[in-house]
């Protein structure tokens, strides 16, 4: 998947952000599309799929599991969908390279379908949680292993079926949620997920989409085991997560306005919007419609005098892959920016916390990590080398906080932003970030 090599950010200080822009299709629509229309019956047509590596190593699982998959091409993938029991062995483990989504949906999915599998990643994926999903689909009757530290690889053995569950989130995590429903698909009677906050709700939203009903009472989602899906077309909206780089430029570089095209704003994916318009920010939401069941807009951003604020706890899930951006925009900020209500950071492609507190620290900003959460003291940037240690979001919020530093940033490993942005020097660069890569051996 990704490169040995090192590759390098340089960005240049200073400039500001203008133009219209869309951003790639959203990551977790797009792992949900190919898995929906794999097992769907008829053909399913998508459009604006991410063509990160993320999303194409969910699209390879699914051929290796014996679907055909045409595309992508300019984000056109067409599936033919093998239906509900049409997946064959693959002929060796899958591997997921850096995609937690990847891993912990398809344990679930994969569970109940009579196969013996292993899934694989990265070096990454290989040390983040899995015992979150596999000791409840135990619960469901699957036979699903892990390392003695509860990591990946994991290995699926057959089982004659699985049973519901009646499952109470320990953390507010849609990932756990999906693979438990995906799962669910394949088990007998009814599986009811209760979240301890509102997490993204893209499975629910497509698997309605695709004719398989989904009830919603409260905090609880649940379906009924044995049904099927029926193919349809899918338009995937430019992921909020990949703009929230832009609203967080935008907001920070003096002079900037730039218009965001056709960006997907599920009410449980815009955090990010609605913390940076409590720390000033100047976003409007134009042109909302619905596109496939996912409400859309155009979001146009100038550029704010930004303050600091306590964020508050019922924003985190809502803005969970955001905070990296979130952080530099607190450092531009006047006033302190407190986060907490924020552990699962710790567990991401990176933690988090930890990565980003140090950078900070380097370019000479105050932030002082907590066990969930940071504090952070808004006043200048420096220039300075920061590590992204391979996480995506982090080398792209980096990337972004050159617009207000003092001196050129340069940011180390960087390649794993072709995971969730191909394309990211190049469009940035063309709305006025001053961004070069290099490759270093
Ligand atoms: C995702 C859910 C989130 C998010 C990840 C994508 C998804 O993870 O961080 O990038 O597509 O379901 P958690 O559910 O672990 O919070």
């Amino acid at each position: 998947m990704s490169s040995a090599k090192n590759l390098i950010f340089h960005v240049r200080p200073g400039g500001c952000l203008t133009g219209t822009l869309r951003v790639p299709g959203d990551k977790s629509i797009s792992h949900r599309s190919i898995m929906l229309g794999s097992l769907a019956e008829g053909t399913t047509q998508i459009t604006g799929f991410l063509e990160g590596e993320d999303s194409l190593a969910t699209l390879q699982a699914f051929r290796a599991l014996g679907v055909e998959i045409a595309g992508p091409v300019d984000g056109k993938v067409t599936i033919q969908g093998v239906g509900m029991h049409g997946l064959k062995a693959p002929s060796g483990p899958l591997d997921l390279g850096n995609s937690g989504t990847s891993m912990r949906l398809l344990a679930g999915l994969l569970a109940g379908q009579g196969l013996e599998l292993t899934l694989v990643g990265d070096s990454s994926l290989s040390s983040r949680p899995m015992r979150r999903v596999t000791d409840p689909l135990r619960a469901m009757g699957a036979r699903v292993e892990t390392t003695e530290q509860g990591t990946a690889p994991l290995v699926i053995h057959p089982v004659d079926h699985l049973n519901g569950i009646d499952y109470a989130l320990p953390v507010a995590s849609a990932q756990i949620k999906s693979c438990l429903l995906l799962a669910g698909l394949y088990a007998k009677g009814t599986t009811r997920v209760t979240e301890p906050a509102p997490t993204r709700d893209h499975t629910e939203r497509m698997l309605s989409g695709f004719g398989y009903p989904v009830q919603r009472v409260g905090a609880t989602a649940s379906l009924n085991g044995g049904g099927k899906l029926t193919a349809c077309d899918i338009d995937i909206p430019a992921d909020i997560s990949s703009a929230a780089f832009f609203l967080v430029g935008a907001s920070i570089a003096p002079g900037s306005d730039i218009l965001l095209e056709h960006v997907g704003i599920n009410p449980t994916r815009e955090g990010v919007i609605n913390i940076l318009r409590l720390m000033g920010a100047d976003i409007e939401v134009l042109n909302q419609r619905d596109v496939g069941g996912e409400p859309v807009a155009d979001l146009r951003v100038r550029s704010a005098d930004l303050h600091g604020i306590r964020i508050p706890v019922d924003q985190v899930p809502l803005a969970i892959d955001e905070f990296p951006a979130l952080f530099v925009a607190a450092a531009c900020a006047r006033g302190e920016t407190v986060l907490t209500g924020a552990e699962e950071l710790r567990v991401k492609e990176s933690d988090r916390i930890q990565v980003m507190a140090d950078g900070l620290a380097s370019l000479g900003v105050d932030a002082t990590p907590t066990p969930d959460g940071i504090v952070i003291q808004g006043g200048s940037i420096q220039g300075g080398r920061v590590g992204s240690h391979g996480d995506h979001r982090i080398a792209m919020a980096f990337a972004m906080a050159a617009l207000r530093a003092e001196g050129k940033i340069l940011i180390d490993d960087c390649s794993n932003v072709n995971t969730s942005f191909p394309g990211f020097v190049r469009l940035a660069g063309s709305v006025g970030l001053a961004i070069d890569s290099e490759e270093e051996n």
